[in-house]
């Protein structure tokens, strides 16, 4: 879908629909959508009397044929009451208008911002949440369906401003919501993937291909390049399967000095079965989004490389199956990772800490100065949150407040859980340094507080995204099936730490 801003009036443009909206209460519309309300002789008006248009947030009411329009279709967008109103309405709004939109004989839409007006929102916060929420709605994974009667492209979506002299920030506000969207459904397509296409190797050629697109530092560790670096504990995940793990570095660099003012570190698990600790069948499909990780992580840098933040990002993506081979690590061993820590694997399951560690020591070799790192971790993470937000643990709490208002302002909701000392004793093992899981609850946490040394006492979060990475239905900005959750909050933090190393 092409998105562009240009000068105009919404009444005459044309298009195949045009988008117009209302807040909730209002009689008698003004702005943008009074000039068309005008247009149509007071159609609008006449149907918000009639008490078919009301407002309400999430009602889009289709007008067809409406005589004295330009376009032969007008959607009114209710956008509720105008004090709950925000950016992460309009990112909503613009979604769900789209995907109501969706039919055959509607390839171009023509929109006006909604809430710059009497909302008294951001005008270029309002573009950027339009023109993002436009493309994350449009999303749909196809791919290997070769049948599908709705699979044409919506074409074109035209943003229609008055002022043209507020054109060219309109237009820089919309390529960066567009930037940020493409990373998301990138990730989406990546994690929507069938394992046996999307292995190890082909993750690790997505994100070669995606360096060579815009410019990023590529390198692809394979498996003996792995075990040289003495990082015994992703290699005993990777031993179980047929396919040879890849360890992914990507790096840009918009700042100065040495090292990376930030890391990225994401799980990528191209399909886990539990290993020898091997999971039930019911629902093991969705174990081959235990990538989403690595695909968010390898998605936010190719963003960050075309927005150009004045800071070095590195992300580091450990990939491989998770499978019960011949090779297969067994309940009691004992593995090393590359900082030397010794790891007594209890649960073959609990991978995904097993390969994060090595990864986060590579982060701190590599002079990471702070670290995120995501992953689909633990199903304990439904349990705290259901799918309506994701967990976060930290050991740096300004840091943690960065990265908190970064998905705040992506629309994704974050809740902290602490990380008491107590919980340490938790993985004590009686052979090992530690051991790969608790004993007494809170998984979440243990999760976390396993990866915990092997940051190096460096600022970090770990977002666990156990609980949203693949959801049932889309909604808003998310979509059925894989959901591009952490993608936007990332970009936004590797953003604002950008602003605040130049001032
Ligand atoms: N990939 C899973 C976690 C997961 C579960 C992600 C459901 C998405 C949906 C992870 O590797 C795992 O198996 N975790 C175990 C940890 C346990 C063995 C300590 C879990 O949550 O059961
Ligand atoms: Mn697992
Ligand atoms: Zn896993």
């Amino acid at each position: 879908m092409d998105v562009r801003v240009i000068t105009g009036d919404i009444a005459t443009t044309k298009a195949d629909a045009i988008v117009v909206n209302l807040f909730e209460g209002v009689t008698s519309p003004g702005g943008a959508t009074g000039a068309v309300d005008r247009a149509l002789g007071g159609l609008i008006s006449r149907v918000i009397a009639q008490g078919d248009i009301r407002g309400k947030r999430g009602e889009l009411v289709l007008l067809h044929a409406p005589a004295g329009a330009a376009a032969p279709r007008v959607l009114v967008a209710g956008l509720g009451k105008s004090t709950e109103f925000d950016v992460n309405a309009v990112r909503d709004i613009s979604a769900n208008v789209i995907r109501r939109l969706r039919q055959p004989g509607i390839r171009s839409i023509a929109t006006i911002t909604h809430g710059a007006g009497i909302g008294g929102l951001d005008l270029e916060a309002c573009t950027r949440a339009l023109a993002e929420g436009a493309l994350l709605g449009d999303y749909r994974f196809l791919r290997h369906k070769k049948e599908d009667p709705e699979r044409a492209e919506m074409e074109s979506l035209t943003i229609v401003e008055q002022d043209g002299s507020r054109i060219t920030r309109m237009s820089e506000a919309a390529h960066t919501g567009i930037v940020v969207a493409e990373a998301a459904n990138l990730a989406r397509d990546l994690a929507n993937e069938p394992s046996n296409h999307l292995t190890p190797t082909r993750l690790a050629e997505a994100a070669q291909r995606l360096a060579r697109e815009s410019g990023l530092e590529c390198e692809i560790l394979d498996a003996a390049a792995i075990a040289a670096k003495g990082m015994g504990s992703l290699m005993s995940v990777a031993r179980g399967s047929h396919e040879p793990a890849k360890l992914v570095r990507l790096s840009y660099r918009g700042g100065s000095g040495d090292g990376y003012d930030l890391a990225l570190v994401g799980k990528g698990i191209t399909f886990d079965t539990g290993g020898i600790s091997i999971k039930p069948a019911a629902n093991m499909e969705a174990m081959k989004a235990d990538m989403t990780g690595a695909a968010s992580v390898i998605a936010a840098m190719g963003a960050i490389a075309r927005l150009k933040p004045k800071v070095n990002v590195v992300a580091i993506a450990p990939c491989t199956e998770n499978m019960p081979g011949g090779g297969a690590s067994k309940p009691g061993d004992v593995v090393t990772a590359m900082n030397g820590r010794t790891i007594e694997i209890i649960n073959t399951d609990a991978e995904g800490r097993l390969v994060l560690a090595d990864a986060l020591c590579w982060a701190v070799e590599l002079g990471a100065k702070a670290i995120v790192d995501v992953a689909t971790l633990t199903g304990a993470a439904t349990t705290i949150m259901g799918d309506a937000g994701f967990p976060i643990m930290t050991n740096d709490d300004a840091f943690c407040a960065k990265l908190e208002a970064a998905a705040a302002a992506a629309g994704e909701k974050t809740w902290r859980l602490p990380m008491w000392k107590e919980y340490d004793d938790y993985i004590k093992s009686d052979v090992a340094d530690q051991k790969n899981t608790g004993t007494k609850g809170a998984g979440t946490i243990v999760g976390a507080k396993f990866l915990e040394p092997f940051v190096d006492g460096r600022p970090w979060v770990h977002m666990d995204i156990a609980c949203v990475d693949m959801l049932p239905a889309e909604n808003g900005w998310i979509s059925k099936g894989a959901s591009g959750y952490s993608v936007r909050p990332m970009i936004n933090l590797a953003m604002a730490l950008g602003d605040t190393t130049a001032r």
